[in-house]
């Protein structure tokens, strides 16, 4: 008979990677397919609010927890002008919307989104346009969102109905500019240069807000990582963030290869953190330049239904991925990486929230629901609050395609001091055998076992639908604490969250 496989791990109070900032948990909202018409906003629903917005939608988000939510775009932003969604909605302009070749009606803009967000107890992180405008479009949407009255635009924002500012603190300097999709791509000099500008302008008008620079748009860029290196170079002192964006799939429907993908994030995030320090200490600094993770997800199932789109419908299904119960483990995988990031990556958001690559589905005019990939979001945004401690891990590893040396079992640990818990995420990768985990937890003196909740299926493919959750979390993890020593079975390629709390 074949022995268990078996894993260690120690969690020490003391062992401390950074407190979590729970900007990690972010997500994002683009114009772009049903995320925004069909998606958070539409008038005649029946669970329409009185703004247009969908209670329903509003509820599943709140039950995330979402600290802050990325806006207008993406690619969208590159050719975007701002002004056209403020004021009369029905003087409006319906405009080509040229990255994903769409109509946009601007039925939604500025001001209605930052009413959203504060229906779901979200910031927003707002981007501007730096492919097809510049430094005044970027310093009067600053002036018409955060300055208090008495300008110009200020006053424009006053004349909308809203009175008070939004003093929205958080701003990105365009979009995936090294893109040649992207509506005016620059190379890093000409970016780093108008970041600079357009950020010092920005700051000029309210010195309160933290600027994101673009970064590459995925680690195959042929510029990567120098496009990093040269904008820091030129616009260090100005921004404060670079941001990071990637996306994986199964292609070759390979499970073994697919589920070590963290490992090529967890690379991307090391090499961009050596990139802003290598930039800090050639200019002498004392700043030091944080990571936004702003765009992250699974992304691939949708990329041939999304050839059959009519170009230029009004919120076409774009970008619908319907994700299975493998993808739920890359994403627990994804988010343990950003945790045992803690002291780098400050932001990090979800690409994106609702029908769009997304946790949330709707139907136009139907129900809402929830995909595979909202579970391990929700665990880790409700319960990943507090210091990241650092696990000491010992695990079988693997060997796959692109990776070796991948360790079976992934964890991260949040310690939260306040409400005396511990939190403990962990995917064990195996195909077919569950591991027997063992972590000591003896710096938790006073500590009980709360529950050890559990996503598995049998089926790797297996989906939700409006009509049917299939992959659903359940709480009958089987652990055992005791004498300081946790000891849990983790179930072949299973996500698994075990708490711990001071009684
Ligand atoms: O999230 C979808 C798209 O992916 C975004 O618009 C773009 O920034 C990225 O390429």
């Amino acid at each position: 008979m074949s022995q268990s496989l078996k894993a260690t791990m120690i969690l020490d109070k003391s062992y401390q990677i950074a407190p979590v900032d729970e900007r990690i948990y972010g997500s994002f909202v683009e114009h772009l397919g049903r995320a925004v018409y069909g998606g958070i906003y539409e008038p005649g629903h029946p669970e329409a609010d009185e703004q247009g917005f969908r209670k329903d939608v509003i509820n599943l988000v709140k039950q995330l927890q979402v600290p802050i939510v990325r806006y207008p775009g993406g690619n969208m932003v590159s050719a975007y002008n701002w002004e056209d969604g403020v004021g009369p909605k029905e003087e409006r302009p319906r405009r080509l919307e040229l990255a994903w070749r769409t109509i946009e009606t601007n039925q939604v803009g500025t001001n209605e989104f930052v009413d959203w967000a504060k229906k779901v107890d979200a910031e927003v992180m707002m981007a501007v346009n730096l492919g097809t405008r510049g430094i005044d479009a970027a310093r009067n949407i600053i002036e018409y969102t955060n300055h208090p009255k008495g300008t110009y635009w200020s006053e424009l924002r006053r004349s909308h109905g809203y009175d008070q500012p939004h003093n929205i603190k958080t701003w990105c300097l365009g979009n995936e500019m090294d893109g040649p999709w992207q509506v005016g791509q620059k190379t890093a000099q000409e970016y780093g240069k108008i970041a600079k500008e357009a950020g010092k302008a920005m700051k000029l008008v309210d010195p309160t807000i933290e600027l994101v620079a673009c970064g590459s748009s995925n680690t195959d860029m042929p510029t990567f990582p120098e496009y990093e290196a040269t904008t820091l170079d030129i616009a260090y002192e100005e921004v404060d963030f670079i941001s990071l964006h990637q996306y994986y799939g199964n292609r070759t429907n390979d499970p073994a290869n697919y589920l070590a993908k963290n490992l090529d994030m967890d690379h991307f995030i090391k090499t961009v953190t050596a990139t802003c320090d290598y930039i800090k200490a050639k200019h002498r600094s004392k700043k030091t330049i944080n990571l936004s993770f702003d765009e992250w997800n699974v992304w691939y199932h949708s990329n041939e239904a999304d050839k059959q789109i009519e170009p230029w419908s009004v919120a076409p299904p774009q970008l619908e991925d319907v994700y299975n119960f493998e993808d739920a483990l890359l994403v627990g995988s994804m988010l343990i990486t950003f945790l045992q990031h803690a002291d780098r990556v400050k932001m990090a958001c979800m690409a994106q929230l609702v029908n769009v690559i997304a946790p949330i589905m709707t139907e136009n005019g139907g129900r809402s629901w929830k995909q595979t990939i909202y579970y391990p979001y929700l665990h880790t945004s409700i319960y990943g609050r507090g210091v990241a401690l650092k696990p000491i891990l010992s695990s079988p590893k693997y060997d796959s395609k692109d990776f070796t040396d991948v360790p079976y079992v992934d964890s991260a640990a949040v310690f939260n001091e306040e409400e005396e818990e511990v939190s403990i995420f962990i995917v064990n990768k195996h195909l077919q055998e569950s591991i027997d985990l063992s972590v000591d937890l003896r710096s938790f003196e006073g500590f009980q076992l709360q529950e050890h909740v559990v996503l598995e299926h049998e089926n790797l493919k297996a989906v939700n639908t409006s009509a049917e959750e299939s992959v659903k979390p359940h709480s009958h993890g089987a652990s055992e604490f005791q004498d300081g020593y946790l000891t849990a079975r983790l179930s072949k390629t299973s996500w698994n969250v075990i708490r711990l709390k001071k009684s």
